[in-house]
C-alpha cells in the first residue's frame, strides 16, 4: 500500500510475566464524539481524558477549520465552544482526516447539517476505504456528494438548505453509519431513524441523550430502530472520556498469555457493545475481574484486572462481531497461543478497516509459524498450546491494531517478532511501547 511517511520497525522479544497498573488512553470512539457533539452543542464544554492520538487530533483540526474554537489547557483538559446545530462555517482548506474512518464518517453527518461545501481527504489507507455506506443515506437526506470513483475519498460534499428526515435500514452493521445518519438527523425536521439488525456500539445515542437530545431505541423482532428528533439543540456539558477497551485489549491479552501476569487498568469502558473480547478471554480461561463499576458521562466504566493463565481455543459466533470488531487481530494472537483450534465467524467487515485485517492477520500468523486459514468470512487458528514459534516479520499496512497485535505476539513467542511499521500506533495508542515496557514487556 502506498505510504508517504517513513516506516518505523519495532521488535518484541519473548518476555516474562507482565505486572502493574497500566494507564490506558481515552476511548477513541468517545473522543471523536465528545469533540463533535460539543461543537454542535450550545455552550462551552471541558473534556477530560480525551485521546490525544493522531485520529482524534485530526477531528479537532477539522472542526477548528470549520470555525469551532477548541483549546487544550496545560492541565490536559480540552475546551470546546459549541456553535449550535448547523453553526459550522465553510472551511477554506481541504479537511484531511488522516487515517481515521470514524473521524471522517461522523464528520460527514455533522457537516450535512449546514449548506456548506467541504473537500475531504485522508491518507492512503483511508482513501481506499468505502464511503458509499455513509454517502448513500446522507444523499437520501439531500446531501450532494462527488466521490472519487463514486465511492472513495478524496471527495466533495455539500449539505442542502433543508435536510430531509429518513428511516434507514443499514445494510452493514456499522456504528459509524448509524452515527452519521443520527447526527445529520439533528438538523432535519421530524424524526430520523436507523434500523440495525445487529446492535452496534451506542456511544452516539448515549452522548446525544446525555446532552439532552430526544433519542430512543426500540427493539423489534430481530432488529432495533434508533430514532432521533430533529431541529433540537444540545446543551454543552463537561465530559470525561473513559479508557478505551480496544486499547486495553493489548496489555490484557499480553497478560492473559504470560503466566504469572497481573495487570490492572482503571476506568475502562464496560459498555456491553464493546466488551466481546473480554467475554472471549474468559471463555478461553483467562481471569478477568471488574471492580469499582460506575457511570461516567453516560457510559458504564470499571477497573479491570487480568491475570495470566493457560488459554484454550473457542468458537466465536458471528453475532458477537459488532461488540469486538476491532479486537479480532488481538484475539487471533490469543488464539495462536491457546490450546486447540479457534474459529471466529462472520468477519467480512474486517476487510474494510484500516487494512484488510483478515488477510493481514492470517499473513502475520503464518509468517510466525502459526497454522491459520481463512474460510469465506471465517478465520480458523490452530493454537500452539503455549509460546508461538515467532521469528517472523509482520506487515502492518498502515494499521495500528495490526502493529500492536503482532508486538503482543512477540512477547509470547519463542523468538522475537518484528513489525515493519509501528508509527501508526500513535493514531489510537500514543505511548504504547513505553507503557508496555513499564509492565515488563521487551520492545526495542
Ligand atoms: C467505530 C465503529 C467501528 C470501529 C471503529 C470505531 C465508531 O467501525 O471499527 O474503530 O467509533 O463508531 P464500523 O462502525 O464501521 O464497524
Amino acid at each position: 500500500m502506498a505510504q508517504t511517511q517513513e516506516m518505523k520497525p519495532l521488535t518484541a522479544s519473548p518476555s516474562e510475566a507482565l505486572v502493574g497498573e497500566a494507564r490506558i488512553p481515552g476511548d477513541k470512539s468517545m473522543s471523536h464524539r465528545a469533540l463533535l457533539l460539543s461543537a454542535l452543542a450550545i455552550g462551552e464544554a471541558g473534556i477530560d481524558g480525551l485521546l490525544e492520538g493522531e485520529d482524534v487530533l485530526r477531528t479537532a483540526a477539522a472542526l477548528r477549520a470549520c470555525g469551532v474554537a477548541i483549546e487544550r489547557a496545560d492541565s490536559g483538559r480540552w475546551q470546546v465552544e459549541g456553535r449550535g446545530v448547523g453553526g459550522l462555517s465553510e472551511p477554506e482548506q481541504v479537511l484531511d482526516l488522516g487515517n481515521s474512518g470514524t473521524g471522517v464518517r461522523l464528520l460527514m453527518g455533522v457537516l450535512a447539517c449546514q449548506p456548506i461545501r467541504i473537500f475531504l481527504t485522508g491518507d492512503a489507507s483511508l482513501n481506499r476505504r468505502p464511503m458509499r455506506r455513509v454517502s448513500d443515506p446522507l444523499s437520501r437526506m439531500g446531501v450532494t456528494f462527488a466521490l472519487r470513483g463514486e465511492q472513495f475519498l478524496p471527495g466533495l460534499m455539500e449539505g442542502p438548505e433543508r435536510l430531509l428526515p429518513i428511516t434507514y435500514e443499514m445494510p452493514v452493521a456499522s456504528a459509524q453509519v448509524k452515527s452519521a445518519v443520527l447526527l445529520a438527523g439533528l438538523a432535519a425536521p421530524g424524526s430520523t431513524g436507523v434500523i440495525e439488525t445487529q446492535p452496534t456500539r451506542d456511544h452516539s445515542e448515549r452522548l446525544l441523550a446525555h446532552l439532552g437530545a430526544k433519542v430512543v431505541a426500540d427493539a423489534g423482532d430481530g432488529s432495533q430502530e434508533v430514532r432521533i428528533e430533529g431541529e433540537q439543540e444540545l446543551t454543552a456539558k463537561d465530559l470525561t472520556v473513559m479508557a478505551d477497551p480496544s486499547s486495553a485489549a493489548f496489555p490484557a491479552v499480553a497478560a492473559a498469555l504470560l503466566p504469572g501476569s497481573a495487570v490492572t487498568m482503571k476506568g475502562v469502558s464496560t459498555n456491553p457493545l464493546r466488551c466481546g473480547l473480554y467475554h472471549c478471554l474468559e471463555e478461553m480461561g483467562a481471569e478477568v475481574v471488574l471492580t469499582n463499576e460506575r457511570e461516567q458521562s453516560g457510559e458504564p466504566v470499571a477497573d479491570l484486572s487480568i491475570a495470566g493463565g493457560r488459554l484454550h481455543g473457542i468458537e466465536v459466533p458471528a453475532n458477537r462481531a459488532p461488540s469486538m470488531i476491532d479486537e479480532y487481530p488481538i484475539l487471533a494472537v490469543a488464539a495462536a497461543a491457546a490450546e486447540g483450534r479457534s474459529i471466529m465467524r462472520g468477519l467480512g467487515e474486517l476487510r474494510v478497516k484500516e487494512s484488510d485485517r483478515l488477510q493481514a492477520v492470517a499473513d502475520g500468523l503464518e509468517a510466525n509459524g502459526v497454522a491459520v486459514a481463512i474460510d469465506g468470512d471465517d478465520l480458523i487458528v490452530d493454537g500452539c498450546g503455549g509460546r508461538v514459534p515467532g521469528g517472523g516479520r509482520a506487515a502492518t499496512h498502515m494499521d495500528h491494531r495490526i502493529a500492536m497485535s503482532f508486538l503482543v505476539m512477540g512477547l509470547a513467542a519463542e523468538r522475537p517478532v518484528t513489525v515493519d511499521d509501528a508509527s501508526f500506533i500513535d493514531t489510537s495508542f500514543p505511548g504504547f511501547a513505553e507503557l508496555m515496557r513499564t509492565l515488563g514487556a521487551k520492545l526495542s
